[in-house]
């Protein structure tokens, strides 16, 4: 289902066929496409400090292992033992060697087939030939990424100007405090269509509504992410003096970062949270609410905290509502393809474009 077009030109163009959101087929090739071939959130590097420490994941459908070798480098491996697909790691620990949990076959941290129990007498066979196999694996701040495919944009050109512009953060030295997971009845992308406009925000989030300066709120756009703007009206506690350029400006510290196609990046004064869109099936999505601190703690963290989490939440459970009832609507006989407010929409004309890309939609004839 991708004999439709795309109008690059955000004035003309039309949102994807409903299809898009509804069709397992189209998940298959999302996560031969998509997921499997961009950088995806492993893990946190916490995890990962020591020598011999390792986490296990699942990317695009694919069992994943992240290690940290003898020679201190991060490596990351498909979890798939060589002898018959048993799983080399389970859960996240600390290990000198990796065992299958199958047979018992041995593997090194950096993937090499060390100890096969039993098998003398097997015809052609080399230890040497049977490693693990390996995939790119880098870190931004907290956080580990793996990348599936081979060729593609490293991290760093994913990420752009965002590594820069949230360097006051000290992103490397946030520490995972706290998660929160919630189920929705959506296709992941109505939510990734939801968070990347501020267009929904008067008529969903009235308190929110109230908190941001809504005329000045906006949203940017990049190769592979996007970035929102959206300064609050609460000035003591929202902006700051900005002095690293000489001269005291004052900026808004909230910050937005999408990237493609399931990750975002939410830089509030004190801490980041980050959230990771994931396809269950095609209409039903995991978002994972990740809030990374400072370590310590800053003094009255616990009761900022609390609050936060509770507007956090009283926000998502109005998304819910929302991008549920989009999937429904998305099911109606009587919708397809919908417009784009030239104003607010950008950035989801901006996701969709990239989205036909990697998918293989053509442009506008
Ligand atoms: S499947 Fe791993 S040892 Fe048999
Ligand atoms: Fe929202």
């Amino acid at each position: 289902m991708t004999d439709f077009h795309f109008d690059p030109d955000l004035s003309r163009a039309a949102t994807l066929p409903s299809q898009c959101y509804t069709d397992p087929e189209i998940l298959r090739t999302e996560q031969e496409r998509i997921f499997g071939r961009t950088w995806q959130v492993a893990g946190n590097l916490e995890q990962l400090k020591e020598k011999g420490d390792f986490i296990t994941t699942t990317v695009a459908h694919e069992p994943v292992l992240v290690t940290r070798a003898e020679d201190g480098a991060l490596r990351a491996f498909s979890n798939v033992c060589r002898h018959r697909a048993g799983p080399v790691a389970t859960g996240c620990g600390h290990r000198r060697a990796l065992q299958c949990a199958y047979h018992g076959w041995t593997y090194g941290l950096d993937g090499r087939l060390k100890g096969t129990p039993e098998f003398e007498g097997v015809a052609n066979f080399n230890k040497e030939d049977h490693r693990l196999p390996s995939f790119r694996v880098e870190t931004f701040g907290p956080l580990v990424f793996v990348n599936l495919h081979a060729d593609g944009p490293t991290l760093a050109e994913c990420l752009g100007a965002i590594p820069e512009e949230t360097r006051r953060w000290k992103p490397e030295t946030l520490r995972l405090h706290h998660r929160r997971d919630y189920e929705l009845a959506c296709n992941w992308k109505v939510y990734v269509d939801n968070y990347l406009e501020g267009y929904h925000i008067p008529g969903v989030h009235p308190e929110l509504f109230r908190q941001l300066d809504y005329a000045a709120y906006r949203v940017e756009l990049f190769r592979h992410y996007s970035k929102q703007h959206a300064p609050v009206k609460v000035a003591a506690s929202v902006y700051h003096r900005d002095l690293a350029e000489g001269e005291a400006i004052e900026a808004p510290v909230a910050l937005y970062y999408w990237v493609f196609p399931n990750l975002m990046l939410n830089l509030y004064p004190d801490h980041l949270q980050v959230n990771h869109i994931l396809p269950l099936g095609p209409e039903k999505t995991l978002t994972r609410f990740e809030w990374f601190a400072p370590d310590p703690l800053p003094e009255d963290w616990a009761a900022k905290f609390a609050e936060n989490l509770a507007f956090s939440d009283a926000v998502q459970q109005e998304d819910i509502f929302l991008c549920e009832s989009v999937q429904r609507g998305l099911r109606s006989r009587t919708y397809d393809r919908g417009r784009y407010s030239v104003t607010r929409e950008n950035g989801v004309h901006h996701f969709h474009g990239l989205w036909c890309e990697v998918v293989g939609v053509s442009p506008e004839p």
